[in-house]
């Protein structure tokens, strides 16, 4: 037998709905900011990611997908969507038809991860991409409506972490501070921050390893070296922040794994989802347009991890159910076709209907099965109600029936599910 492989996993009915209840809710919170949603290719050239996010990331250097195609061009499945996002809105000049653009996107991203608990090689993402406006307003109302998202998902409360990360006016000054600080200490880091330390050095937070951590959890914080812009910046974004009542703490070593960002870095964890905390993460990214060759536009977004989104749903979360209203049951094979006509009269008029085609099962049978699909009413067409042009209505939760005719059904229905 052949099996999904290692990394991917399918999402079945019985999980469906939660999704669809995280994504409705996702698209009607977004749509009331103005956002409008961008349906960008699975796969990108590989140059747009290594420029993107930058070759030094863990993303780019070890986690990507990437394979020739036939004419032998490189190509990468896309391990995340702001790239692709900024790369589209360059290509179709979206800065000429309005000065702020705000995007979303749901769909699968895929990395070369070791897999484990809400830790997948294809995985979904739920994001969105303001992009036009460096105001500190942006990032401050875009974090409120994330919060507010959350919350009409019954997330509540996350733990908001938050920095800046500064830019190419403070950053190249701090590296240096930082590789200061790191080179006396550099045999008693890893590997990898030894060659980060060469490449850049902010990565060096990113490390899981103890004694690295150790080592970082000593070194300067770019937050105390923003240049005035920036430091401007980031308390006019508090601010925002405050008067909306937003809680957050600030994480003065929180640097995401990607390099495009500028001042503003996020990230959200939620408890219950073990060593893989982050439900989501985001930030500013101000030089990305351009270094992609666009015009100088500045943007900010998230992208928030649906799997493990769905995973932190509460048990109390308003999903709505996909029980059918009515289980039409025809017995015999005249009451298997008068059940077919019914069911599409009960469709016609927007009931959730099923019909299975069981006729030798006996009624008793079938009003079992009714009951595992929690089938709100059951309708019955035997060989008596066929004969006298009548049906059987019979309401689940109490046992209660009525006879009813094919023309005052719908009535009917209503009138029983209403009392
Ligand atoms: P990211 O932090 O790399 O940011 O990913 C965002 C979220 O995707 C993570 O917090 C996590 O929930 C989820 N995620 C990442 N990798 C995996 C995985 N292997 N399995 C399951 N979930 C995963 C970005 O991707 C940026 N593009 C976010 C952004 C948008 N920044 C600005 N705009």
């Amino acid at each position: 037998m052949v099996e999904a492989v290692k990394g991917v996993r399918d999402i079945l009915p019985d999980e469906i709905r939660a999704w669809h209840f995280v994504e409705e809710r996702a698209r009607d919170t977004f749509e009331r900011y103005g956002f409008r949603e961008i349906r960008t290719p699975i796969f990108e050239s590989t140059e747009l990611f290594a420029r993107g996010i930058g070759e030094g990331t863990d993303i780019v250097a070890k986690e990507m997908y990437t394979f020739p195609d036939r004419k032998g061009r490189s190509l990468t499945l896309r391990p995340e969507n702001t790239a692709p996002v900024a790369r589209a809105y360059i290509e179709h000049q979206m800065h000429r038809r309005s000065e702020v653009e705000r995007l979303y996107y749901l769909g699968p991203m895929f990395r070369y991860e070791r897999p484990q608990k809400g830790r997948m090689r294809q995985f979904y993402q739920i994001g969105v991409e303001v992009l036009g406006s460096d105001h500190p307003a942006i990032d401050a109302e875009t974090l409120e409506m994330l919060v507010a998202f959350l919350g009409r998902l019954g997330i509540a409360p996350v733990q908001l972490v938050l920095n800046s990360v500064g830019d190419p006016e403070c950053r190249p000054a701090y590296k240096e501070i930082l590789r200061r600080y790191l080179l006396p200490r550099r045999e008693s880091l890893c590997e990898d921050c030894r060659r980060r330390l060469d490449t850049n050095p902010l990565r060096c937070f990113d490390c899981k390893v103890p004694a690295d951590r150790d080592v970082m959890a000593q070194a300067p914080a770019i937050l105390d070296h923003l240049c005035d812009a920036c430091r401007g910046h980031f308390e006019r974004v508090r601010e925002h922040l405050d008067a909306f009542g937003i809680a957050y703490t600030i994480d003065r070593r929180l640097v995401r794994g990607l390099d495009y960002y500028r001042r503003t870095a996020f990230e959200v964890t939620a408890p219950g989802l073990g060593a893989q905390n982050a439900l989501l993460g985001g930030g500013r990214y101000d030089g990305l347009i351009e270094e992609l060759g666009g015009p100088a536009v500045p943007g900010f977004g998230f992208a928030v991890g649906e799997d493990r989104l769905v995973m932190s749903l509460p048990a109390t979360a308003a999903i709505p159910d996909d029980a059918p209203e009515v289980f039409v049951v025809g017995l015999g094979e005249a009451g298997v076709s008068a059940a077919l006509q019914a069911a599409r009269r009960l469709r016609g008029s927007g009931h959730r209907t099923l019909v299975e085609p069981l006729p030798g099962k006996s009624l008793k049978a079938q009003l079992r099965r009714a009951n595992d699909l929690r089938a709100r009413f059951v309708l019955i067409l035997g060989e008596e109600e066929i004969q006298r042009g009548v049906m059987t209505l019979k309401r689940m939760s109490d046992g209660s029936q009525a006879t009813v005719r094919l023309d005052e059904l719908d009535r009917r229905l209503g009138e029983m599910a209403r009392a």
